[in-house]
């Protein structure tokens, strides 16, 4: 499964010139990511233009993600320069205490003195950064403008006499680099289903899950032995669940969409996509891509140049 998904209209200059404008006076920023994806529900645009400003990853519906796997992430990421990390789950109560307690921490010379500390809190579509709003603010805030289409000016919230939230309307795309990437958002239903091949991300969701938590998948779909393929593993589980058409054969189609929707709603368990490892080692064939590809770019400029000058000396 090599091919790229390509699901993004290109929509991120708005937000990147937003962000540009506005982040010299920021005093800190809070990125929301996805527990169960941290480093696919990343924007790269926030390491690039934060410079040198503290960020607050805060690791949301951790409620859903495994939890030794949520421990190891905030190891990882609190190793890197000026970076605090928070998981979150659905009862934001004690959390949000804690937030605003680190950006005081973060901050302090700014406390008590009326000058608020700003906030800048950034995320892609559907990472729960809306309901960490609310959570921050104790009332409903309106969403900012999350189609492309629709222009809405930025939102301050005011969360206490020391903090001021500022929310962008622009779209942050998550990671796009990286075809792994976009599989572990489809499956976790980060980005909407019109825009992959369903099977093509059941089937990477599958054959990770029983790499990975063959336990769970034996309990769910109660098989005792579990398949070494996505495909078999489909046909036992579907076989299981009296998912069977005419003839008697398995309907393994349905049998992929449970198991991503189970994989999205928790039913399967607590689950992660991506280790602290897998990062580091798709990093490294990101930048390896990225290389090809600029060079790829570079040949193509260089092949037109000559072709100009093969046609300039024809011509005399
Ligand atoms: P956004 O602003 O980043 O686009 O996301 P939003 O807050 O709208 O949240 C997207 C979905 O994620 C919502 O579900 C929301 O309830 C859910 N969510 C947010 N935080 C958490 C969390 O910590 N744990 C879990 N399990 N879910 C969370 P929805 O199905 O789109 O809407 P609804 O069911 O809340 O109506």
């Amino acid at each position: 499964m090599t091919q790229t998904i390509q699901w993004f209209p290109g929509h991120m200059n708005k937000a990147r010139n937003e962000i540009k404008d506005i982040m010299p006076e920021m005093d800190v920023v809070i990125e929301v990511i996805d527990a169960r994806i941290p480093y696919s529900s990343e924007n790269p645009m926030v390491a690039k233009l934060r410079g040198q400003k503290p960020v607050i990853k805060i690791l949301n519906k951790a409620d859903l993600a495994d939890p030794d796997q949520t421990k190891a992430w905030i190891e990882y990421l609190e190793s890197q320069d000026q970076v605090k990390a928070i998981a979150c789950d659905d009862n934001k109560t004690v959390e949000v205490k804690r937030i605003v307690q680190l950006c005081k921490q973060l901050i302090p010379n700014k406390v008590g003195t009326g000058r608020q500390i700003k906030v800048l809190i950034m995320g892609i579509p559907n990472v729960g950064k809306s309901t960490l709003i609310n959570a921050l603010a104790g009332r409903s805030i309106a969403k900012t403008g999350d189609e492309p289409a629709v222009t809405k000016s930025q939102q301050l919230i005011k969360i206490d006499d020391d903090i001021m939230l500022y929310d962008t309307p622009g779209m942050l795309w998550p990671k796009i680099e990286n075809p792994n990437s976009g599989y572990r958002l489809a499956a976790t239903g980060g980005i909407k289903d019109t825009a992959f091949d369903f099977a093509d991300v059941a089937s990477y969701t599958a054959e990770y899950l029983i790499e990975a938590y063959p336990e769970l998948l034996k309990a769910r779909y109660k098989i005792e032995e579990l398949p070494k393929t996505d495909w078999e593993f489909f046909e036992v589980a579907g076989r299981n669940r009296g998912l069977l058409q005419k003839g008697g054969i398995v309907d393994t189609y349905r049998m992929s969409e449970i198991l991503v929707n189970e994989l999205r709603s928790g039913t399967l368990g607590r689950i992660s996509l991506e280790t602290p490892e897998m990062r580091e080692k798709e990093e490294v064939m990101v930048e390896g891509l990225l290389a090809a590809a600029a060079e790829k770019k570079e040949a193509k400029v260089e092949e037109k140049r000559l072709r100009r000058l093969r046609a300039r000396k024809n011509r005399k």
